[in-house]
């Protein structure tokens, strides 16, 4: 089975005036990979007009297929689905509950939502507001089930924003974490038997962790890449 190679990113925030910003790291990218995943907060507050920046870098530089899901930030000003439209029209595959294949891997992505992990995660308990926020949770990870349920390939990846658990977002402040990512998600993951998991979203979590059934998920936040040294990549390249 030919090995595919994965580069992925989260967390690129482009704004009116970013164009350019990660011009260098999409040429590599295009370089040493064959696919680019994009995991969400494409924009910083949710334009359409951020996101005409962004696909300006991705057509100068990228010639390899494109995946992405939308983040929080990009949901900001109402505009979610003109951003989806943008980058659908540059060839962007975007993966919101929906499932594609790439050279016999298959790829499924949503945004996802938070409400916590484990034994702490939110219930649908008390308040209606509460309910709807935990119903929110719910049905992204009922989206990223039946998106992987379209799968017929052996290799499974998955797409998101937000964690499905706990480890990948270690390093930001504990009050914040339910707001992170939700232990909802990783049902599916461990169901579906995936192969890896990528997100963003926790710029100051951590790298690698993995589900209860031992998947790997990686945290591929670009400011978190970027910590890791001066020279850093703001993305991550994998091979499965
Ligand atoms: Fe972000
Ligand atoms: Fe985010």
């Amino acid at each position: 089975m030919a090995r595919l190679r994965l580069a992925a990113t989260a967390d690129v925030h482009y704004g009116k005036h970013s164009r350019g910003q990660f011009a260098e790291a999409f040429a590599e990218i295009s370089r040493v990979a064959d696919v680019l995943l994009l995991c969400g907060d494409l924009t910083d507050y949710g334009l359409a007009e951020e996101a005409e920046q962004l696909v300006f870098d991705l057509r100068e530089a990228v010639h390899i297929p494109v995946l992405a899901v939308l983040g929080n930030h990009d949901f900001e000003s109402g505009e979610a689905e003109l951003i989806s439209n943008v980058l659908d029209r540059a060839g962007v595959t975007m993966l919101d509950g929906a499932a594609t294949e790439i050279e016999g891997v298959g790829f499924a992505g949503v945004c996802g939502f938070g409400g916590g992990f484990g034994r702490r995660m939110l219930n649908a308990w008390g308040e209606p507001l509460i309910k709807q926020f935990v119903q929110e949770a719910i049905d992204h990870a009922v989206r990223l089930e039946q998106a992987l349920a379209k799968l017929q390939t052996e290799r499974k990846v998955v797409v998101l924003h937000y964690s499905p658990i706990r480890e990948t977002v270690r390093g930001e402040d504990p009050e914040i974490f339910p707001f992170l990512g939700s232990s909802r998600l990783e049902e599916p993951l461990n169901r579906f038997r995936v192969n890896m998991v990528v997100h963003g979203h926790a710029h100051n979590g951590t790298g690698d962790g993995a589900t209860s059934t031992g998947i790997p998920v990686h945290n591929v936040s670009a400011p978190l890449l970027r910590k890791r040294s001066e020279h850093a990549p703001p993305f991550r390249v994998f091979e499965l």
